[in-house]
């Protein structure tokens, strides 16, 4: 097994699917539908393509780019690529981000993974069952999930889904421990052609669906489309819309989410890019194959068809009842419903392993490079971590406390803290002039001047504001709950813990650095 200090990818639109790949994932298919429901899409666009201009680009571009330059200096992993971006003591601690984030969000990603691959099962053997009714559906959910009390999922009712998250594991080890081109590249290659391919057959029947219950003759294709789309409704102008904070910072955290910026997993897959492969035209397709996954087929698919069959009412914005309550119930009212079903839940679990893979990159390169440790042992390692994290989320069922409580705290705000380290680090100590220019090296396309502008005051300062407004917006409410809730107190302390381990893992690595004279 190769080392990952030699890999190199084998083609750039390998790279470029790669990246595709973990930023399409259920992001796109679930969580902007819900959103851009919630906040009348068509309004929802505007902050939507304010983010994506301002932030999720430049950061985008940034990444790709300080990625490439760590690399050329033999650094594939965060901590690694902040001390040679800024020779000083503390960089590459604060690097721990870059490996903590994608790891700790691998830990519960890879469980709604498993939900979308067992559904796809459930479709294909011909066995999901038939409820003729939402709340039957609910009642299936909470069930599965253990949503009702901790602990259950490890009776023996609840085998399936273990086999099933147990199998997701293995598969992404697998992945990864095969490599970069033969492991993330060969399964990006397949699998994003496959899911824009199943996108747009289910797309097909979605736009064809016209009125499909006489009874209900408001429940149509187009006002699906409208209600999804239209920026005005009856109760409020577009202007009264826009004017939504909310809007504007969950336009935002889609962006990151959904482009994965801000995880540290660009920088790394980044950093296995040749000297003069391009970062911009790359960094700008793999962009906006994630914005026509996303608005294109994840906006026309999701939501449309739930009105035509459920109406207005039957449409939630919560995410989980979105994917895992709501469409179930369409397929079941839907001609075919058993193969659309099927379809739909084997295209989540392709978007969603397309991403978990790349969560798990950083730390593998981390531990090679900074433990010097080689494949197997890194692998272990990095299993043994995920293992623990995951069980954890999986014991702590209860309402999916642990599950939220975790994204709050790791997959929101320490994206949120991430970004703005490298933006610092990159844009301001690095420099944004040598950004710019170190991004040109076998560019294909130019970026416009002004943007050394935007990415050195306009993205931090939105960002910053974006952050701040979240912050409290949000943040008293998590801190009550950990006041009340020992789940949520459980898994703040195990944020810590993980946290203070990857700083320890850093020391070490960091001798082991200064020791080769390596980078600075
Ligand atoms: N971008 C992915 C999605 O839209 O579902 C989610 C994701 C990928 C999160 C990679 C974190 C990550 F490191």
């Amino acid at each position: 097994m190769q080392s990952s200090k030699k890999e190199k990818w084998g083609s750039l639109i390998g790279v470029v699917l790669a990246v595709m790949g973990s930023a399409i994932g259920l992001g796109n298919f679930i969580r902007f539908p819900g959103l851009a429901a919630k906040y009348e899409g068509g309004t929802f666009m505007i902050p939507y393509f304010f983010a994506l201009i301002f932030l999720g680009i430049p950061i985008a571009w940034l990444e790709w780019t300080i990625g490439r330059y760590g690399g050329q200096k033999g650094f594939h992993s965060t901590p690694g690529i902040f001390r040679i971006l800024w020779n000083n003591r503390i960089s590459p601690y604060l690097g721990f981000l870059g490996l903590l984030v994608p790891v700790g969000i691998f830990m519960y990603y890879i469980l709604i993974e498993a939900w979308c691959l067992y559904y796809a099962y459930l479709y294909l053997i011909g066995t999901f069952p038939l409820f003729q009714g939402g709340n039957a559906y609910i009642e299936f959910f909470t069930n599965f999930t253990g949503m009702k009390q901790d602990g259950i999922v490890f009776d023996s009712n609840h085998t399936p889904i273990l086999f099933f998250i147990l199998l997701c594991y293995l598969l992404n080890m697998w992945i990864i421990y095969r490599g970069l081109v033969k492991g993330i590249e060969m399964i990006s290659k397949i699998g994003i052609p496959l899911l824009f391919l199943i996108a747009l057959i289910i797309l097909g029947r979605v736009l064809t669906l016209g009125t499909p219950d006489l009874n209900y003759p408001e429940r149509n294709l187009l006002n699906g489309l409208g209600f999804m789309w239209n920026p005005a409704t009856s109760e409020k102008s577009f202007i009264e819309s826009l004017m939504n904070a909310d809007m504007w910072l969950a336009a935002a955290g889609q962006i990151f989410f959904s482009l994965s910026v801000g995880f540290g997993v660009i920088i790394t897959y980044a950093s296995y890019l040749k000297k003069n492969d391009d970062v911009i035209l790359s960094a700008s397709t793999s962009a906006a194959g994630n914005t026509f996954a996303e608005v294109a087929l994840g906006g026309l698919i999701t939501i449309p068809a739930a009105f035509v069959f459920l109406g207005k009412e039957g449409i939630s914005d919560s995410v989980f009842q979105l994917g895992f309550i709501t469409l179930p119930h369409v397929f079941e009212k839907m001609p075919i419903g058993q193969l659309f079903g099927f379809l739909w839940f084997l295209l989540l679990f392709i978007a969603a392993i397309t991403s978990s893979i790349s969560m798990l990159q950083p730390a593998i390169a981390f531990f090679e490079e900074g433990l010097k440790t080689n494949r197997r042992t890194s692998i272990s390692l990095l299993s043994f971590i995920t293992l623990i994290g995951s069980l954890f989320v999986i014991y702590f069922s209860k309402d999916l406390v642990a599950l939220d409580n975790m994204d709050f705290w790791i997959g929101t705000f320490g994206i949120y803290v991430l970004a703005t380290i490298q933006i610092i680090i990159g844009a301001w100590i690095f420099g944004v002039d040598k950004v710019y220019e170190e991004a040109h090296k076998g560019s294909l396309i130019k970026i416009p001047k002004i943007f050394k502008f935007v990415i050195k005051y306009v993205s931090p300062s939105y960002l910053l504001i974006v952050f701040i407004s979240w912050l409290y917006q949000k943040l008293p409410s998590y801190i009550q709950t950990l006041q009340t809730n020992t789940t949520a107190r459980f898994t703040f302390f195990f944020v810590v813990l993980l946290s203070i381990f990857f700083i320890l893992l850093i020391v070490q690595a960091n001798r082991n650095w200064k020791k080769e004279n390596k980078g600075v």
